[in-house]
């Protein structure tokens, strides 16, 4: 899906009310945001907006509050944070689309920035209900999208608004597509892509996309015994999808057709049991016995997906190779995220678990790009269209 959406830069913004869509969806622990990778990003679109004299009006959804006020969903917080990054106050309201919003909202002088409730305590939010949509849009005469990571979603805050006000992407949501959309349309080859996470199911269709585009595929994490099963090999009590065995073999005949190389495992670090102390052991993919699981990609696999990794001109990953947060089944995906942070390759990072682990090793930088993300990127990747991004103006 490839997009040429009109931005920020084309619309005249000075002394308008601009209602900017982020993804403020950020980790907490204990009232406590523990990655602002969100916040920073929206960063570029809200001093644009202040810098040209907009009155910018930000929103977002922060977890899934289900439709009601729950103080633990407030996005104060993130409004705290962003005062920071800003060096200027975010004004907080109470509500979303009440009588403090709207009153804080009228009140704006040009250059003011404030930050309404969660749109989720509201369940008109995800049922994109024309008349909170409205109502949203009564506030604003200008909408922004630039929460990539929601654009998937097509909620009143997200796509519902744009019927009612000239809606244009930030920064953000431009920078994810192109980057993204370059890689996909016009990669620097070779072309690598590494897909983990746990179930085949997620993935089908990333799967079957991907394998029209990349030169090679690299299949690691709890999906690739699902592969292992189509190829004829035993599983022991791996997370397997029975169900979508004949499909991953489909999924290798298909590959082996288009020329594409197939990389799977070729030896595994197993665990007795789906515990983080459980006893493990190495062994190769065509011997794992029964009673074990396979938990993470073994030492050799390691190397063998560095070296496919290292020659590539662009690597998409998207999903980690074992159960990361624990730490004797770690070691795949941080083998992984090193050799892609070497690899020279332009890189693309997809999804939590290998965005956490390319940041707890500290190599984000080292990437060319790590999305915000999670199921949007996964839905772009796949070549779905984003109602978040299809509702806005066209260049
Ligand atoms: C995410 O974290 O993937 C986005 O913020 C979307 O959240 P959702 O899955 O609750 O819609």
């Amino acid at each position: 899906m490839t997009y040429n959406k009109k931005t920020v830069e084309d619309i005249d913004v000075k002394g308008k009310r601009v209602l900017v869509r982020c993804d403020f969806n950020v980790p907490m622990k204990d009232g406590v945001i523990t990655n602002d990778n969100r916040i920073v990003g929206a960063l570029p679109t809200i001093k644009y907006l202040i810098e040209n004299g907009a009155r910018v009006i930000l929103c977002s959804h922060m977890g899934r509050p289900k439709g009601e006020f729950k103080s633990e969903y407030s996005l104060a917080p993130v409004a705290k944070k962003l005062s920071e990054y800003l060096g200027k106050e975010v004004v907080m309201a109470k509500d979303v689309v009440g009588e403090d919003a709207k009153a804080k909202a009228a009140a704006l002088e040009d250059g003011d920035v404030l930050m309404i409730e969660n749109v989720r305590f509201h369940k008109e939010e995800t049922d994109n209900d024309p008349a909170f949509a409205k109502e949203l849009a009564s506030m604003a005469d200008i909408f922004v999208n630039d929460a990539f990571g929601t654009a998937h979603r097509a909620h009143a805050s997200t796509a519902g608004v744009a019927d009612y006000l000239p809606a244009v992407c930030g920064y953000l949501i431009k920078k994810e597509i192109s980057i993204m959309g370059e890689a996909l349309e016009n990669p620097k080859r070779p072309f690598v892509a590494i897909l983990g996470g746990a179930k085949v199911s997620d993935k089908i269709g990333v799967i079957n996309n991907l394998i029209d585009k990349v030169d090679m595929l690299i299949i690691g994490g709890g999906m690739a015994y699902t592969f292992f099963k189509a190829l004829g090999n035993d599983v022991g009590t791996s997370i397997c999808e029975y169900d979508k065995v004949d499909l991953a073999r489909e999924l290798v005949a298909k590959a082996r057709e288009k020329g594409v190389s197939f990389l799977l495992p070729v030896d595994n670090v197993v665990g007795r049991e789906y515990k983080e102390d459980t006893p493990f052991m190495r062994i190769y993919s065509d011997s794992i016995p029964d009673g074990w699981m396979g938990l993470d990609i073994g030492k050799t696999t390691q190397e063998l997906f560095a070296k496919s990794i290292i020659g590539a001109g662009t690597v998409i990953w998207n999903g980690p190779m074992g159960v990361s947060e624990w730490k004797n089944f770690a070691a795949g995906t941080e083998a992984v995220a090193e050799a892609v942070a070497n690899s020279g390759a332009i890189s693309i990072i997809g999804g939590g678990d290998s965005a956490a682990a390319v940041a707890k090793l500290g190599y984000s930088d080292r990437m060319t790009h790590v999305s915000t993300g999670g199921g949007a990127s996964l839905e772009f990747l796949e070549g779905l269209e984003l109602p978040g991004i299809a509702c806005l103006q066209d260049k």
